[in-house]
């Protein structure tokens, strides 16, 4: 059966596009068809400046949003990151498996330390190497398909050739994963700059929809989001990149075509209604689930506990593995 891995960073509360990009592919498709393992990656969330009742808290709301969406723990293993030793284990040995230049060619890596720098912060050395500790949070459960938005993709190429040459140097250790996304909507981007990608940790939150947004917040963000002046509802993601984000957006909430649905629109209201109604009744279902299972904290721990339990299971035999075929000595 195929292994799937894929994690959620709670650097802020989830957004439409971790809905629309990642989250609702592992509810439909990934928990159904393959062995999975779903994580909240609390660790990479120190990479930046951060509040620690803040990560505990966003840790907590993301695991408790991914049942919410639809994960079922009878399916498939959702667990946190940092109760499962085996992560950190591993990336040091992918530390050692590869250059500080890769590191460093990294897009992601690239933005964010230009950031901030640029608002005068130093940058923690854990963001040069958070790509190595993705890499292990794959290559620990040897998963087959990583399912991700666009923007995780260098990552996981990043992830597949350290993979490679440490079983070119040791002996095959790892499976060489793939990145899988969606066709519609694997880059949501922000409704007031639809240039850039819709973001949880960015400041300003206009045209960001988060998936605890009430339902008036949802239907005043989609209804101001930016278009331009053309008036023709065209798709068109270079001249037309505000409205063809919502045709996508519209798309992947009703599993239509962003092409097709353009030629049934004549004003960019009435794309933006029709939008506004499709989210909020996506989203619907997922606000009452969160509710109730923040009423059952206790169910929520023990999902946890059980998924750490098992994917502890999983790592640790291929970790060994790692250690030895690199050459430490193992304990007596
Ligand atoms: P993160 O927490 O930024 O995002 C979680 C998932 O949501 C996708 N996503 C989007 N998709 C479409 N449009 C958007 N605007 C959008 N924003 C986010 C992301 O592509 C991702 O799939 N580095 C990862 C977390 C991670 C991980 C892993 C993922 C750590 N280890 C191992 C897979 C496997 C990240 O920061 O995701």
């Amino acid at each position: 059966m195929t292994r799937t891995f894929s994690g959620i960073k709670p650097t802020g509360h989830l957004t439409l596009g971790n809905y629309l990009g990642a989250l609702r592919q592992w509810v439909e498709v990934d928990q159904h068809k393959s062995d999975a393992l779903f994580c909240v990656v609390d660790l990479h969330a120190l990479t930046v400046d951060h509040d620690p009742a803040r990560i505990r808290r966003l840790s907590r709301q993301a695991a408790t949003l991914m049942l919410a969406a639809g994960l079922e723990p009878a399916r498939c293993t959702v667990f946190v990151q940092s109760h499962v030793d085996e992560h950190t284990r591993l990336s040091y040995l992918l530390e050692c498996t590869a250059s500080d230049g890769e590191m460093r060619r990294m897009i992601q890596y690239k933005e964010k330390s230009a950031r901030e720098r640029a608002a005068g912060g130093s940058v923690r050395l854990s963001l040069l190497t958070y790509p190595v500790l993705m890499a292990a949070d794959i290559l620990a459960y040897s998963a087959d398909e990583v399912p991700v938005g666009e923007d995780q993709v260098q990552h996981v190429e990043l992830t597949r050739d350290l993979a490679v040459r440490f079983n070119q140097r040791y002996g095959h250790t790892f499976t060489v994963p793939r990145a899988v996304h969606p066709t519609v909507a694997a880059r949501v981007m922000d409704l007031q700059d639809p240039t850039s990608k819709m973001g949880k940790s960015h400041a300003e939150t206009s045209g960001i929809v988060y998936l605890l947004d009430e339902a008036e917040v949802v239907r005043k963000k989609v209804m101001r989001a930016v278009t331009d002046s053309r008036g023709e509802v065209v798709y068109d993601r270079e001249e037309q990149p505000g409205v063809a984000n919502l045709l996508e957006i519209l798309a992947s909430c009703t599993g239509g075509q962003p092409a097709e649905l353009a030629s049934t629109y004549a004003s960019y209201g009435a794309l933006k209604k029709d939008t506004a109604d499709a989210v909020l009744e996506l989203l619907r279902p997922v606000h009452e689930r969160h509710a109730e299972l923040c009423a059952d904290p206790g169910y929520v721990d023990a999902v946890l506990r059980a998924g750490a339990e098992r994917a502890r299971t999983l790592a640790r035999p291929t970790v060994d593995a790692a250690y030895a075929a690199i050459g430490l000595m193992p304990p007596a």
